[in-house]
């Protein structure tokens, strides 16, 4: 018996990274899988590699029609919603607060808060009758600052904030939400941050360099974390915050 089987899953931020990785993992461990991004081509691509246990919902998590229309359109096709990874988020720009575009503030914000605020609202309501488990993505910017990461840094103590309200009010009707923390993970916005840096091109993982175990993640680790507190092995698992870091969180070397 796989670890998932008859499960529903909705992922955000499913088109690549951590959430593409998560996605192919929970179908491998017998879940139905409801993906969502906002990258239309990639999410339709992976939908149909893993076929007919997949389907494509192209969304937008800071708008509350788009997110309620994903929920309702997962019921539809696959009968209910038991998992939810609230997974999509950005990084913003790199730059010290006085230089930082107040614009891009508001869009750090709007997607990677407010994106998970509104899959609670409607998840949790989805959830109600039956439980469910709710995994959010924080990061180790979640629980200590990553220098001129500023939007994202508040972004990522905010979900955490949010998994803990929602852990408390789920719990009566058996949601469970946690928050996976990873970093540093080899994914399209290590890249992003990297050349935002002035690092791009180097190849010996420049933001490894002095943490616990001098290496970047791949998201198939993050993704197995995200299993295991999706799974029904974590049923006693709510309101935690769960590090995934190469020790990144511990100190440096
Ligand atoms: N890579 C890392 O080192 C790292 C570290 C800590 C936390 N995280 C977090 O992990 C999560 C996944 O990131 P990743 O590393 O896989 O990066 P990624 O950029 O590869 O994936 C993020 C995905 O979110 C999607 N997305 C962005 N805005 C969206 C929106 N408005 N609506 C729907 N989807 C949207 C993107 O299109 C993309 O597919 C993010 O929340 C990120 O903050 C990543």
């Amino acid at each position: 018996m796989s670890k998932l089987d008859g499960k529903v899953a909705i992922i955000t931020g499913a088109a690549r990274g951590i959430g593409a990785s998560a996605a192919r993992l929970f179908a491998a461990e017998g879940a139905k899988v409801m993906l969502a991004d906002v990258l239309t081509e990639p999410l339709l691509a992976l939908a149909a590699e893993i076929g007919d246990n997949a389907a494509a919902c192209p969304t937008d998590v800071t708008n509350e029609v788009a997110v309620k229309a994903l929920v309702d359109q997962t019921i539809a096709k696959f009968g209910r919603v038991d998992i939810a990874l609230l997974n999509a988020g950005i990084e913003g720009q790199v730059s010290p607060i006085t230089d930082y575009a107040p614009e891009m503030f508001d869009k750090v914000i709007a997607v990677n808060v407010r994106g998970v605020w509104l899959g609670l609202k409607y998840v949790m309501k989805a959830m109600e009758t039956k439980g469910g488990s709710i995994v959010i993505t924080s990061s180790t910017s979640g629980i200590r600052a990553t220098l001129n990461l500023s939007a994202y840094t508040a972004s990522k103590h905010a979900v955490i904030g949010l998994m803990r309200s929602a852990a408390l009010e789920g719990a009566p009707a058996k949601i469970r939400v946690n928050t996976v923390n990873p970093s540093p993970i080899d994914t399209p916005m290590i890249a992003s941050l990297e050349a935002m840096r002035g690092l791009a091109g180097h190849n010996d993982q420049p933001m490894a360099q002095g943490t616990p175990l001098g290496r970047y993640g791949e998201a198939i680790e993050v993704a197995k974390l995200m299993l295991f507190l999706a799974s029904d092995d974590a049923s006693f698992c709510t309101g935690g915050v769960y590090m995934v870091d190469g020790g990144v969180s511990a100190g440096r070397r």
